[in-house]
Formats: structure tokens, sequence, C-alpha cells
């Protein structure tokens, strides 16, 4: 095992990853920023095997002194989530372009000879797939209000107008970002794939699907889906399940996403490409809920389809996850029940005071 350099490892995915490659006797140097957005302070489940440096991936300086040394790079530093609104573009573009750019700089002038592994995510994609029975394999526009308003979830065939079929999404399929922090992840891949191009570093994107697990952080604008429901079930309020419930997606355990980069890192030859990390098992919104609020000792009420959305919601969005298996050898194995059990009773990290 190599040394690998982790940012934003003391977050969320990327803490798991840093135990992940210890446990394998491997060597790992932190660089994060505890951004005020997500931490208070050192959080405690950082294992002090690992070295902490504190720093920003914008900074060339920090970024320089902590490769010192350092085999293999791992990527997860970043701002994610939806943000509050396009107030937050500058922010997200500095941390995760910049931020990026500034690391492949610095990889470039030392000549680094060994793996960078990126955190990208399912949001490059948008929509997910769909087939119509008439036309074959479409792409449907953006949801209309007036649909949404009237209860009309499902995109329809852009062609004739009939009724999809929702198909997992492989990864050669189109991008198609459609907020900032996914025009922010798709530009790191780009950039990411041209200093590939140039300098021969093998790069390995690993397109997270909706990731849950210990240590998430509690609900903000930053967080997805899993971690409201269990605020919301831990303060004793039903989760509040948008549209009708129906709408698909991957809910992956962060213990396997942390796996899934330890192969990137660690596979006998390097595994350049994008790949969905993903568990390969698609679940609704509501049955996610439901499973939640099964598992919860907090006495909630259960789970409450509104029928309200969001106009910037994809309506299905699930991977395909052959080529990871296949080129990675990533199968994700942790249980959907017992890990949703578990993220119910575990403690989801408190938001900065
Ligand atoms: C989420 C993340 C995205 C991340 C991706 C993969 C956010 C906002 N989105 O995308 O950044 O890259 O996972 O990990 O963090 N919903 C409810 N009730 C709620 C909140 C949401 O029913 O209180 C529904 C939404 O309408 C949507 C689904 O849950 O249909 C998923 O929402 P969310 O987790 O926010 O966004 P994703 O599109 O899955």
């Amino acid at each position: 095992m190599t040394r690998v350099l982790v940012t934003g490892g003391a977050g969320f995915i990327g803490s798991h990853v840093v135990d992940a490659l210890l446990s394998r006797g491997g060597e790992v140097r932190i660089l994060d920023a505890l951004h005020p957005a997500a931490h208070a302070a050192q959080p405690g489940y950082l294992d002090a095997a690992a070295e902490f440096v504190l720093g920003d991936v914008r900074d060339s300086d920090k970024v320089s002194a902590a490769l010192e040394g350092v085999d293999d790079v791992c990527h997860q530093a970043a701002m994610v989530g939806l943000g509050t609104d396009i107030g937050d573009v500058a922010d997200y573009v500095a941390h995760n372009d910049l931020g990026t750019a500034v690391l492949l700089r610095e990889l470039a002038r030392r000549r680094f000879a060994g793996r960078l592994v990126l955190a990208s995510s399912m949001v490059v994609y948008g929509e997910g797939r769909y087939a119509c029975g008439e036309h074959g394999l479409v792409r449907p526009a953006p949801r209309r209000e007036s649909d949404l308003a009237a209860g009309r979830f499902e995109p329809p065939c852009p062609v004739c107008g009939a009724s999809l079929e929702p198909r997992s999404i492989p990864e050669e399929a189109p991008s198609d970002p459609r907020n900032v922090y996914a025009a922010t992840k798709l530009h790191q891949e780009h950039l990411a794939a041209a200093f590939s191009r140039e300098t021969g570093v093998p790069v390995t994107a690993l397109r997270y699907h909706n990731v849950y697990g210990p240590r998430m952080p509690r609900d903000t604008p930053y967080a997805g889906v899993a971690s409201i429901f269990a605020s919301a079930l831990a303060s004793g309020r039903a989760p509040r399940v948008f549209e009708d419930g129906g709408q698909l997606r991957d809910f992956v355990h962060v213990r396997d996403v942390a796996r899934a980069n330890v192969l990137a890192l660690s596979a006998p030859q390097p595994v350049p490409g994008a790949f969905n990390v993903a568990s390969g098992t698609p679940r609704s919104i509501g049955e996610m809920a439901a499973a939640l609020h099964a598992a919860s000792t907090a006495g909630a009420p259960a789970p409450l389809t509104t029928g309200a959305y969001r106009l910037g919601d994809v309506r299905h969005v699930f991977a395909g996850v052959e080529l990871a298996a296949r080129q990675l050898g990533f199968r994700a194995e942790e249980p959907f029940d017992a890990g949703m059990a578990e993220f119910a009773a575990a403690a989801l990290r408190a938001p900065p005071a």
C-alpha cells in the first residue's frame, strides 16, 4: 500500500476513505480546510493514525507541501449539494474548479507519477435514461412547472408524448449538468482529463450516486435527501416526501464508496476513466423514507407524501454498475435495509454553530 494524500479527508466521504486506507495498512495524509459551512472544529472521528494538515486546496504552498512524499492522490475536497441559490456560484467555482486546478498544477510541477482519483457525481448526467416503446432511448426535456403542479411527475417522450420507462444510466451517457454543483463536478472531470492527457497520470473519476451513512452532515442546504429525512425523524418530525414518492435513486453506503476509492487507488493496474459508484438497486424516495422510518426509534410520525416539488429536480436517475464491476472489481456490499437501519441510529454530524 502506498502513501496517499486525501484532500477533504475530514469530510463525510473523505474520512471513510481515510479509514479504509488505514485499515489496509496504508499511510494517509489529510489536507482539509475544515470549511466553516461543514465543520465547527476538527471532527472527533478522525483517526490519529492519519497525518492531518489544515489547508485549502486553493493554496498552492499548502498543496505543494502536502504532496511531499505522496504516491497517490484522492481528491475529495469540494463544496457539495445544491446550495441555497445562485449567490453560492462563486464559492462553488472557487472551491471545486479552482481548487482542482491548483491541485493539478502542483501535481504537474512535481512531476507526479502516481494515480489521481477524483470524487465526481451522478449529477453530471442530469436526468436519468429513459426508453419510449416507440422511439427507443430518448432524452426528455426538463419537466414543466405546469406538469409538476398538476401532479404529472413523469417526463413524457419528447417525440410522441407517451410515457417512458426509466433505465439505468451508463457512463457513456451524455452529460447534462443542471445546477452549479453539477457544472463544477463535470468541469473537474474535464480539467482532470486534460491534465491526464498532458502528463500521462491516470485519473479515475468516481461518479457517486446518493451516498448515505454515518458522519453524513445534518440537514443543511448542502445535504441530500437521506440526511434531511434522518434529521426530521431524529427530531420527531415526519419526513416530507416530494412528488408522489415514486422518483428513483440509487442509495449507496459510504463504506462501499470508500471501498471503490481504495480499489481505484490500489488495483494492480491503474483504472482510468469515469465510473458509476452505486449499489445497482434503485429505490424510490418513498421506499427510502419508509425504511428509515421503520428503523427509527424516535417515535416520529410516518413519512408524508406531499406532492410538493422542486423545479430543478430530475425524476429518476440510477446507475448502470457493470463497468465499475468489470474494470474496477467494484460491487456494493452493504445491504439497503441494514444500511438504512444503521443510518437511522447513527448520529448525524451536527451543523456548525
Ligand atoms: C443528490 C445531491 C447531489 C449529489 C447526488 C449524488 C443535493 C441537493 N443533491 O442529488 O448534490 O451529487 O445526490 O449523491 O444534495 N426530496 C424529498 N424530500 C426532501 C428533499 C428531497 O422528497 O425533503 C426528494 C427530491 O425531490 C428528489 C430526491 O428526494 O426527488 C433526491 O433529492 P436530493 O437528495 O436532494 O437530490 P439528488 O437529485 O438525488
